[in-house]
């Protein structure tokens, strides 16, 4: 193995080089060396002036997160950097790709940082629910600001080099060859004698933060508003606080002991369990390196409503052409417009630019007629969820698009392998299950057929990446993974409420626990109509969700739901007919009421789901266990800071779960109690 720590020379100056594949993680084989090389070059007297930089792709990426459950080995990140920084002779980080968390706190221990033009910055510890335990919270507010470092360390952005100079986070963009300007750079400030600050010893900036108290507990309110019970982004924020407050050297150990106790909690456990589920669901199985995807430069789009819509903006935004083709002018312009109006909302609220507006919409075009999409690489299909329907586009499309060109659907329950059939071509056929709103949702369900070859499976994946989303392979079955475990805990939802469980008071549980609404929420504001539809076409009954239909009660929609909205408001408010309406369904059914506990609200509905993973698994349909918590937490709002369903049962006790699923499959005899098999070896493993 080449050595991880290096040095060569130029004029005096000292080029210390980290080489860590793949990120420059700062695990222990990486600080100890780095230790000893600086010990030495601080002796030095040849050594003007020191330079930290990297080889391969980045500058340090951070801390090696997969070291953070074992026992920790001397010396520690902030040993490293307490020594750096007590090299009198100027010390300058040559930044390029990302100087994340550890990373960025090393930068923060030199006395200047240069970076290359499409470098970045940032802390992004907060979203392993951690804060930055190598200074950062102490050193940043030093240097630019202690509410722009909040904002940083809370958001866990990063930020580009020009915005990093313009904060003060870095000293220098380099022009030219990075390195070579950095010991440049080093020289000079070598000549020009110092002193050299250690940015831990600047307190001009600290000093304003002091003098303006309340305008820091404004931006940290602020900062905090969408914490939703998440405890990192409210300790991210006492240690800047205490930045502030307190000497350097108790802000560093306070800000130490809160690491401590993050790391070993269980938020920071399910957010890194969930860092690299993430990166896992990217390996599939057949698709190794050596497998080629297909380039993919012009999308063609079947279907302009709800979905079609929102998966054009998905691609435009990523940079691919557009063609989206609807049945006729009007549908066509209607889908156009909604398009349209979308664009202008976020150039509205401030999150898209005029121009980048102007951008995108010229990526997309509009048709009705086939030939448009000949010449596309990637034809994805959102049409109406009806078999004969989308057989009709799929023959069109087998008979118009290219050779090699993959062929999507983003079908919900329909079975691919019977889409795929429709074509003479089953093995560049795919599923694309893309979720609403589509530009915005990071989830793709990427459906693998029967005969879906492998070059099409890695196409699908290399353009989920391109377009910002979170994909997750899956089998064929009805309602692939995520619909499938909703539909396990959907009849539930109604008998919790027939025997005695309000709307507001099964969504509380659900709210508790941490999800961003409930059930009945979730289904007005999806409109009731779509599921009373689907029950419809399956012969299934929901006696509550069916009266509230047939009175017209679709949801936010409507004003009138589950809940009752008033005029343009979207906060759900009690109803007190709705409750009325439940309790004489009960009597109707001879259904005894009584109290029903968030307990068994949990019991009832998160259970099945997970037993319904387990069915998941067994039969194949997904690959791990953490896909599946990949799959809950990007597309249904599943609490990140719980790890996924999968992850939360393991920490909770499968044992204990199979224990309750089998007391509520003897009380109740339904079949979403039964415990899968998967599940009863998992209770034994203690693991999945
Ligand atoms: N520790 C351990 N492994 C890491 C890692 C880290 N900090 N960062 C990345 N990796 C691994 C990934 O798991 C992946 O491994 P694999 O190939 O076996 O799946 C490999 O490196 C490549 O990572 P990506 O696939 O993510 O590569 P990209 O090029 O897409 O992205 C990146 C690069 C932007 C640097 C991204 O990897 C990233 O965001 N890394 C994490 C950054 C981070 O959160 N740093 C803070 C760590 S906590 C910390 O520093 C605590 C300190 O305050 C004390
Ligand atoms: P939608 O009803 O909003 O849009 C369907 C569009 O397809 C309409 O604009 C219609 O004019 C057009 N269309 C119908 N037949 C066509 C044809 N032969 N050629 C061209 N265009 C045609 O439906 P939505 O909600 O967008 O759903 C589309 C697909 O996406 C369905 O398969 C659905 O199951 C799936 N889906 C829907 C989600 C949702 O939340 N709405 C989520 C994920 C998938």
């Amino acid at each position: 193995m080449a050595d991880t720590v290096s040095v060569t020379r130029q004029d005096g100056v000292a080029v210390v080089w980290l080489d860590n594949p793949p990120v420059n993680a700062l695990g222990h084989a990486l600080r100890q060396p780095l230790h000893a090389m600086l010990e030495k070059l601080r002796a030095d007297a040849d050594t003007a002036a020191i330079v930290i930089a990297c080889k391969g792709r980045t500058f340090v990426a951070g801390a090696d997160i997969s070291e953070f459950g074992q026992p920790p080995k001397a010396p520690s990140l902030p040993d490293v950097i307490a020594l750096l920084e007590s090299i009198g002779k100027p010390t300058v980080a040559a930044i390029h790709g990302n100087a994340l968390g550890g990373g960025f706190e090393l930068a923060l221990g030199c006395h200047y940082r240069i970076a290359a033009p499409d470098a970045r910055v940032g802390l992004p510890e907060v979203t392993l629910g951690l804060l930055p335990g190598a200074g950062g919270t102490v050193r940043l507010p030093r240097l630019v600001g202690a509410r722009e470092a909040l904002g940083v360390i809370v958001s866990g952005k990063p930020v580009n080099a020009e915005k990093a100079l313009a904060l003060g986070a870095i000293d220098a963009i380099a022009e030219g060859d990075l390195v070579a300007e950095a010991v440049s750079f080093a020289r000079a400030r070598a000549e020009g004698g110092g002193p050299h600050v250690p940015v831990l010893k600047r307190e001009e900036k600290i000093e304003a933060a002091r003098n303006d108290l309340d305008a820091f507990e404004e931006t940290a309110k602020a900062a905090t508003a969408n914490a939703r019970g998440l405890t990192a982004p409210l300790r991210c924020t006492e240690a800047v606080r205490n930045a502030i407050l307190l000497e350097p050297s108790q802000a560093l150990a306070r800000e130490r002991e809160m690491f401590v106790e993050l790391r070993d909690g269980e938020e920071s456990a399910a957010l890194r369990h969930l860092f690299f589920a993430e990166r896992e669901a990217v390996k599939v199985e057949g698709v190794g390196k050596d497998v080629a995807a297909r380039p993919v430069r012009h999308v063609g789009i079947v279907g302009a409503g709800t979905m079609g819509g929102g998966i054009a903006m998905a691609f435009a935004n990523g940079g691919m052409r557009v063609t989206v083709l609807e049945v006729g002018d009007e549908a066509l312009q209607r889908g156009l417009g909604q398009i349209e109006k979308n664009y202008a909302g976020s150039v509205s609220r401030g999150s898209l630019s005029e121009k980048d507006k102007l951008a995108r919409l010229a990526r997309i075009r509009g048709t009705t007629d086939y030939t448009d999409m000949s010449d596309c690489d990637l034809i994805v299909e959102a049409v109406f969820e009806e078999m004969g329907v989308k057989r009709k586009v799929f023959e069109k499309l087998d008979e118009v698009a290219r050779d090699g060109a993959v062929l999507a659907s983003n079908t919900s329950y329909l079975d691919l392998d019977a889409i795929a059939a429709f074509t003479k071509r089953p093995s560049d056929v795919v599923g694309l299950h893309f979720f609403s709103p589509a530009h915005v949702m990071r989830l793709l369900e990427i459906v693998r057929g029967e005969r879906t070859a492998p070059e099409v499976l890695a196409t699908a994946l290399s353009v989920a990446k391109a377009i910002g989303k979170t994909p997750v392979v899956v089998g064929v079955c009805d309602g692939f993974v995520g619909n499938r475990m909703l539909a396990a805990r959907r009849e539930e939802n109604e008998a919790l409420l027939l025997e005695g469980a309000s709307p507001s008071s099964v969504d509380k549980a659900f709210t508790d626990f941490g999800w961003p609404m409930g059930p009945f929420q979730m289904v007005d504001l999806a409109g009731l109509d779509i599921s009373w539809r689907h029950r419809q076409s399956q012969g299934l009954t929901a006696p509550v969700a069916d009266s509230l239909c047939e009175l017209g009660y679709f949801g936010q929609k409507t004003g009138r739901g589950f809940y009752r909205y008033d005029e343009g408001a979207r906060k759900p408010v009690p109803d007190p007919f709705v409750e009325e309406l439940i309790e004489a369904k009960s009597r109707e059914l001879g259904i005894e009421r009584r109290a029903i506990g968030a307990e068994e609200i949990l019991e009832r509905t998160m259970y099945p789901m997970i037993n319904e993973g387990a069915r998941i698994l067994e039969e194949g349909i997904a690959a791990r266990a953490s896909d599946i918590d990949v799959v809950w937490v990007n597309g249904y709002g599943f609490p990140r800071g719980k790890g996924g369903p999968m992850f939360w049962a393991r920490r909770h006790g499968i044992d204990k779960i199979l224990a309750r699923l089998e007391y509520w499959h003897g009380v109740t005899g339904k079949p979403v109690y039964r415990p899968a098999r998967k599940l009863v070896e998992a209770a034994a493993a203690a693991s999945w």
